[in-house]
C-alpha cells in the first residue's frame, strides 16, 4: 500500500489521513505547500520517512503553484517553502534531510540551465521510491533475525503509515510473517495519540499477523515473565553515537528489555542516521499539545479533573547502552555504533 502519490494530471499530492484511523480510509489531495506543513503538524501524515517525503512533496506542489518568471525566483520561493517544511516538526531527522535533498538537487539543476520545476518532482518522486526499496532491504535485513514462533513487542506505527510503504520495524515483522516464521506481535497502544492501537493494528489486521493491542505500561512485564522475545522500534533520529529519538515510551521499553536479557534493536534507514548529533542530548524533542493527553475520555467523561495540566514530550532517548543492534538497510550496525554506523554511512555513498 503506497501512501504518498503523486497525481500527475492535477498537480497534487494524494495522502492517507491518519487521523481518521482505524475507522474510515480517507485519502486527501493537498495542492499547495502550506497544506503539507499543516499535515504534518496536525499528523495528518507522521512517521519519520513519511514526513520526510511529505515534505519533499510539499516542494514540488510549491513548483507546481509558482507563478515565478525566472529560475532564481522559483529557487528562492523553494527556499522559503522549505524552512515552513523544515520547522513543521523538530525531532525527525528525515525532514530536513528530504528538503535538503530536494533543494541541492534543484540548485544544481538551475546551475546547469534545466528546468527547476521539473527537477523538484523528480527529485521528491525519487526520495519516495527508494524509501520504499529502502524498506524492503531493511525488512529482509532485519527479518533474517527473527526466530520461528517468537513474539514481538513493538511500539507506536513504523509501518507503511509511516513510510511511503513496508515501513521500517514493522516491515521486518511482515516480512518475517510473509517467509511463514509463525510470529505474533504484542502491539503497544503507544499513549498518547495511541499509534499502536489504531494504526499499527489496523495494519497487522490487514497484513493478517496475529497480534494483541497491551497498554504501554504492561510491556515490562510480558517481557519479565519471557512472553517476549524481541523488540522491535523504529527510530527519529539516531545521533552519532547511537542514542536514539523514539516515540516516547521507547526508553522505558528498552531498560525493561534489558533488565530481561531480551534483544532490543532499532530499525531505520541511513537516512535517519544523523553523524552531525553527536549524542542524545543534542535532538531537539518536540513537545506537543497538553489536549493529547488530556483530551482522551472514558466511557465519555474526562480523563482527569477539570483544570488539570499535563506534559506532553513526542519522544525520548534510548542510550545506546540498551541497543543490541541498529537494523539499516546497508546492513546491521552493532556496537560500539560510533565506528559501525559511520562505516555504513560511509559505505553507501
Ligand atoms: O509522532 P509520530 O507518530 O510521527 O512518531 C513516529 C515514531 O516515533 C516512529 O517510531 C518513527 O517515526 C519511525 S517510523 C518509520
Amino acid at each position: 500500500m503506497r501512501t504518498l502519490e503523486w497525481l500527475s494530471e492535477t498537480s497534487e499530492l494524494k495522502m492517507i489521513d491518519q487521523r481518521a484511523l482505524p475507522g474510515e480510509l480517507v485519502w486527501l489531495r493537498l495542492s499547495t505547500h502550506d497544506e503539507v506543513i499543516s499535515a504534518i503538524k496536525d499528523m495528518t501524515v507522521r512517521g519519520a520517512p513519511a514526513i520526510g517525503a511529505a515534505a519533499a512533496y510539499g516542494l514540488a506542489l510549491c513548483a507546481a503553484r509558482s507563478h515565478a518568471i525566472s529560475s532564481e525566483g522559483l529557487l528562492e520561493e523553494l527556499r522559503e517553502a522549505a524552512k515552513g517544511l523544515k520547522a513543521a516538526r523538530p525531532t525527525a531527522v528525515n525532514l530536513a534531510w528530504a528538503v535538503d535533498r530536494v533543494i541541492a538537487a534543484v540548485k544544481k539543476t538551475a546551475g546547469e540551465g534545466g528546468s527547476v520545476n521539473e527537477a523538484t518532482l523528480i527529485e521528491a518522486e525519487r526520495i519516495a521510491d527508494e524509501d520504499v526499496a529502502i524498506n524492503e532491504r531493511m525488512a529482509e535485513n532485519g527479518a533474517a533475525l527473527v526466530q520461528p514462533g517468537e513474539t514481538i513487542i513493538h511500539h507506536c506505527n513504523t509501518g507503511a503509515l509511516a513510510t511511503v510503504d513496508w515501513g521500517t520495524a514493522l516491515g521486518v515483522i511482515r516480512k518475517a510473517h510473509e517467509q511463514g516464521k509463525g510470529i505474533r506481535v504484542l502491539v503497544d497502544e503507544t499513549r498518547p495519540r495511541l499509534q499502536g492501537a489504531r494504526l499499527t493494528a489496523w495494519e497487522l489486521k490487514h497484513y493478517g499477523v496475529p497480534f494483541d493491542v497491551i497498554s504501554d505500561n504492561a510491556a515490562g512485564s510480558f517481557l519479565q515473565r519471557g512472553e517476549a522475545q524481541r523488540v522491535l522500534v523504529g527510530a527519529d533520529r539516531v545521533a552519532a553515537n547511537g542514542d536514539t529519538a523514539n516515540k516516547i515510551g521507547t526508553y522505558m521499553l528498552a531498560l525493561a528489555a534489558k533488565d530481561n536479557d531480551v534483544p532490543f534493536h532499532v530499525v531505520a534507514p541511513l537516512s535517519t542516521i544523523d553523524l552531525n548529533t553527536l549524542t542524545g542530548d543534542s535532538i531537539p524533542i518536540e513537545e506537543r499539545s497538553q489536549d493529547e493527553v488530556l483530551g482522551l475520555q472514558v466511557e465519555s467523561k474526562p480523563i482527569a479533573p477539570e483544570g488539570t495540566t499535563a506534559r506532553n514530550p513526542a519522544f525520548d532517548i534510548t542510550p545506546h547502552s540498551l541497543i543490541t543492534s541498529i537494523i539499516t538497510e546497508k546492513g546491521i550496525a552493532q556496537p560500539p555504533y560510533s565506528q559501525s554506523l559511520r562505516g555504513l554511512k560511509e559505505n553507501s555513498r
